[in-house]
């Protein structure tokens, strides 16, 4: 196969895939500037770790890790997408739109029948099938009791605690119902 460089950046593809721990590090890497600039929550490295199964990373043609996601559950019916970037050089290319279908893919066949993101992203969202939350309808009042057991700061993020607000400020509350 001709492999030359502008051969290879004509046709540049990705791989969407099961994240490995392997993939820890860069997604760490990755994920620093969009923490500091608050769209990603920080998290400790053992974190990432602990919950790898959730994620799934894409990687350019040489293997380098240019996107990740996770989905998280949180109920019998619901979860949540977070922790979604994409490299900015590969930003607008259709990175995120993949790894999104894939971890909405996953939880559909988890069971899961309404997954949360909150999200700067809301056009990207919306796209997706997303639509702006509105306030508290989304889990009835014993669901909710037990979901504030939840140590995850995520789940404190969908029930919109006063602790994490300063975290959430500017976001937007989105949820995706699978009608089928
Ligand atoms: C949100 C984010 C993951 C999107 O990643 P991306 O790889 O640029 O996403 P895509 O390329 O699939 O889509 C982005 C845009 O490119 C356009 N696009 C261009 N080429 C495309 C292609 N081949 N396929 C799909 N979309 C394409 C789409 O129309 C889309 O427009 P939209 O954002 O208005 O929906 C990325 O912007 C990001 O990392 N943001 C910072 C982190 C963040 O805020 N994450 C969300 C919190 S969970």
């Amino acid at each position: 196969m001709s492999d030359s460089p502008s051969h290879h950046n004509q046709r540049k593809g990705f791989t969407v895939r099961p994240a490995r721990t392997t993939d820890v590090r860069s997604i760490i890497e990755m994920a620093g500037p969009l923490v500091e600039k608050r769209l990603l929550v920080p998290k400790e490295a053992v974190a990432y770790y602990e919950s790898i199964q959730e994620f799934l990373v894409a990687v350019d043609d040489d293997g380098t890790l240019i996107g990740f996601g996770a989905l998280h559950v949180m109920w019998e019916d619901l979860g949540e997408v977070r922790t979604l970037a994409t490299d900015g050089s590969w930003r607008g290319r259709g990175v995120g739109s993949a790894l999104l279908r894939g971890l909405l893919e996953r939880a559909r066949s988890l069971g899961v029948q309404r997954v949360f993101c909150l999200t700067f992203e809301v056009e990207f969202f919306t796209r997706h099938g997303f639509s702006v939350m509105e306030e508290q309808s989304a889990v009835d009042p014993e669901v909710y009791a037990e979901l504030l057991r939840s140590p995850d700061e995520g789940v404190a993020e969908f029930l919109d605690l006063a602790r994490v607000k300063p975290n959430t400020l500017g976001n937007t509350r989105m949820i995706l119902h699978f009608t089928d």
